[in-house]
Parts: C-alpha cells; sequence; structure tokens
C-alpha cells in the first residue's frame, strides 16, 4: 500500500538494536529473585471477580494467536487449575460469515472451567453480530476485545492497538458488545496498549471509556504498537492504570518466571497478571505462579523426560483438535517443540528431527531418542523467549492520527472487506 492511502510511523527507537536477552537493565527477574532471597513477603494477592467470573488465582493465559487453541490452555489449566485460559483472537467478521476455520478456534475442551474467548473486529455491528453468534449459541463464558494487536495487516484497518485512538469507534464497539453480552451476564473485558507511539498514548482514557461502557477488567500490555515486543515493557504505566481505575486491571508484558508475576503485582498494585510468551513451552509456569502467589517457593523443574511426556500429550490434544488429521497436528506442534526444548542441551540434528516429523509415530520415535535426564540451562530459566522485535513502521488508516474520532469517510473505507478473513 502506497503512502497516500495510509499512515506510516516511522520512528527510531534508541533500543532497537537492544536484545532484551543481553540488555543488562533488564534485571526484573534477577531483583525478583534478590527480593525472594531477602525473605521480602508477598504481597496481598486475592481472586479476582471479572463480572460474575471468580479467578482464585489472578493469573491469566494472554490469547496467542496460533498458540493458545484449546489443548494448549488444558495444559495450562492442568499446571494452573484456577487461573483464567484464555483462547486466540477470532476474527468477528469470520465469525459472522460462519468460517469454518474460525468455528473450529472457538472450541473448548470439556475440562476448561471458563470458557474465554477474544473477539476481534473494527466494525462495531459486525464485532456485535459476533457477539451474538456467541451469547446466542452459548459458546463462551466470558468475552475479551483485541484492543491490542501490533501487527501491519491489522492496525492498518484502524483494528487492535490503533483502535483505541478514535474514541468514538472504541467506545461504540465495547457498549455494543457489551450490551449484547450483559444480557446472558457474560462479562467482556478489554485488552489494550499504552497507545500507538508515546506522542499517541490512550491507555488511560481507553481504560476509562472500558470501564465506562461495562467492561468487567482490562488488561494493560505495557508496551505501543511501535515498541511491538521489543524492549521491555513498562510496568508504572500497569500502576498507573491501576490507580485510575475502579475495575480490575490485570498487568501484561515479560512475564518469564514466576517471581515476576509476584513482582509485577508489588511494584503496580494490578490486581492479577497475563503471561503470553513466558509460558511458550512451558505451561508449568502456571504451577509455579499458583505456588508464587501463595508464597510457596517450589517451581517445576521438569527433566527432559518429562518434557518428552508433555509434548507428546500436546500432540495427542492437537490430533483431537484437528479431528484426526496427524499431519495437521504434528505441523501445529513444530513451534512448540522449539520452544519445549529451548534451554535443552539437545542437538540441532534433534531439533530438526522434530520439524520433520508428519505423525504422531514420528514425534513419538523422536520423543524416545532424548536424553530423560537432562535439565533445562540456569541460563535459560525465566528468561525471555518469543518475538522480541519493535516495529519497524506503524501502519495506520491515512490521516488516523489528524483526529481523536472517526470520519463518516473514515467509517466507510475502513468497514469494508477486511483482509484478515483471509487469515483463516
Ligand atoms: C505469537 C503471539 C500471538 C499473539 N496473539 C495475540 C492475540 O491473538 N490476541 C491478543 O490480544 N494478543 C496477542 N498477543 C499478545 C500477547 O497476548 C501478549 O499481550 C504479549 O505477548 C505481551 O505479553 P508477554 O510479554 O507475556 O509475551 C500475541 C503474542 C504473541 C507472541
Amino acid at each position: 500500500m502506497s503512502n497516500t492511502s495510509e499512515t506510516i510511523i516511522t520512528a527510531p527507537h534508541e533500543t532497537d538494536v537492544l536484545d532484551p536477552r543481553t540488555d543488562a537493565s533488564h534485571t526484573s527477574t534477577d531483583a525478583a529473585y534478590a527480593a525472594y532471597a531477602a525473605g521480602s513477603s508477598v504481597p496481598a494477592i486475592r481472586p479476582v471477580q471479572i463480572g460474575p467470573i471468580t479467578v482464585p488465582t489472578p493469573v491469566v493465559l494472554s490469547p496467542m494467536a496460533g498458540v493458545t487453541n484449546w489443548p494448549f490452555r488444558v495444559l495450562c489449566e492442568e499446571y494452573g487449575p484456577d487461573g483464567l485460559y484464555v483462547a486466540e483472537m477470532i476474527t468477528a467478521r469470520a465469525l459472522v460469515a460462519r468460517n469454518p476455520k474460525a468455528f473450529r478456534l472457538c472450541r473448548f475442551a470439556p475440562s476448561e472451567k471458563i470458557r474465554s474467548l477474544q473477539l476481534y473486529g473494527v466494525d462495531p455491528s459486525i464485532v456485535e453480530q459476533a457477539a451474538h453468534i456467541v451469547v446466542d449459541g452459548g459458546m463462551a463464558d466470558h468475552v475479551d476485545l483485541n484492543f491490542g494487536c501490533p501487527v501491519p495487516k491489522v492496525t492498518r484497518r484502524g483494528g487492535g492497538s490503533a483502535l483505541p485512538w478514535k474514541t468514538d469507534l472504541f467506545r461504540e464497539l465495547i457498549e455494543r458488545v457489551v450490551r449484547v453480552c450483559g444480557a446472558a451476564n457474560i462479562p467482556v473485558t478489554a485488552k489494550i496498549r499504552v497507545g500507538i507511539d508515546h506522542e499517541h498514548e490512550t491507555f488511560l482514557e481507553a481504560g476509562h471509556i472500558a470501564q465506562e461502557e461495562g467492561c468487567a477488567a482490562v488488561t494493560l500490555h505495557a508496551r505501543t504498537t511501535a515498541e511491538y515486543y521489543g524492549g521491555h515493557s513498562d510496568w508504572s504505566r500497569i500502576g498507573e492504570l491501576t490507580a485510575a481505575l475502579d475495575i480490575p486491571v490485570f498487568g501484561n508484558g515479560d512475564i518469564w518466571g514466576a517471581d515476576d508475576a509476584v513482582e509485577m503485582v508489588r511494584q503496580t498494585g494490578c490486581a492479577g497478571v497475563a503471561i503470553g510468551r513466558g509460558c511458550q513451552g512451558r505451561p508449568w509456569l502456571f504451577a509455579d505462579i499458583r505456588n508464587a502467589f501463595a508464597g510457596n517457593p517450589a517451581r517445576v523443574d521438569p527433566t527432559l523426560g518429562e518434557v518428552g511426556r508433555v509434548i507428546e500429550r500436546h500432540a495427542e490434544l492437537l490430533v483431537e483438535f484437528y479431528d484426526g488429521d496427524e499431519r495437521m497436528a504434528v505441523h501445529d506442534l513444530r513451534k512448540h517443540v522449539a520452544w519445549y526444548l529451548k534451554g535443552y542441551p539437545v542437538g540441532g540434528s534433534t531439533r530438526r528431527a522434530f520439524m520433520e516429523c508428519e505423525s504422531l509415530d514420528d514425534v513419538r520415535r523422536e520423543i524416545g531418542l532424548l536424553d530423560p535426564s537432562m535439565r533445562m540451562s540456569e541460563r535459560v530459566r525465566d528468561k525471555p523467549r518469543g518475538r522480541v522485535r519493535f516495529a519497524k513502521k506503524v501502519h495506520l488508516p491515512y490521516g488516523w492520527l489528524d483526529s481523536r474520532v472517526t470520519t463518516h469517510e473514515q467509517r466507510q473505507t475502513l468497514f469494508g472487506d477486511d483482509p484478515m478473513d483471509a487469515s483463516y
């Protein structure tokens, strides 16, 4: 797309070249350990109420596209049985179009206690229709709304983290979904970022609007769109939002270990935490966080043999998810295997062999070849994993930043066909 049809922010970032894995200033985990070692107490951590839903351990599996389908959620919930485990974002338009792949992403396992879906959309009337489908079909117990996605194909349509800039659209979208879900006593929450960049911050205003329009809680990923997944999230913004709102605020960003979770609550006073990349290949992080919130220093430190059993179970659940299609399941498993093996001294040829698996038997064979006694390197445990980059550019609809409200023309253009449909 050319510059005449969209606005592009290209802001240089001082820290662009810093990989947080090697950034000496990234010390939250170390600080948390130091606090533990010094015997400091765990802050008061209580169950969180999200409308009619009580979340006993205030920890949320943050929605991750391509990751948090039911097989992964089931594993996480087995380790931390009383948190909230959110499905990946579902495009409202795809639900409205009755796209079968979108409906597959809305499935839950019978064991899941709270069925939590996240909807994404730009057009309030389409998102409202999607909410009706969810409510009328009895498809979920909780609906989260995505206002945090930074990817260009979303923000250039005014969606995800670009949307709260337009306060009229943001308010209308929440208001319509809360009306539909509220009638069925289904709580609605909003997931937001700090803003588009530091010149265009939206989180405080967005938090207030979400609260006024009846959201039961807000999750703040403490980065801007421009920051994407780079550097370190600014937890002080979580503290600011917590102080500003009456509804619960979940803090999100850079929780790599259970002690980070405790530290975030201690630093910000947030009601709970949301975990994204930190649990990739480590569903047991939810057991660690549950322990840490209870003041229990026990942590899960699986041998590679134990990890192999988790990989096998994950593969089996994925086969169920894909209705018996082993090839699709095993392909989906690949990224998880890379995360599961991270930090274990496993050679490149073993990793490659997993990537070439085409069936459950192939996966089982490779698991059988792992050294079951290996343990994870201390250097990697509770350290950053997954995406860590800044955005090269922020793509927005043309003229998006000129005003805080949408024009009639902008709405006409935005509410046309959404290329996100093609993602299914
Ligand atoms: C692979 C991937 C997919 C994601 N998909 C979604 C999504 O569907 N909806 C959403 O609100 N956030 C999504 N996120 C953002 C995460 O939920 C989370 O806010 C972000 O990773 C920051 O938390 P973390 O530092 O704990 O990873 C995604 C992140 C990653 C890495």
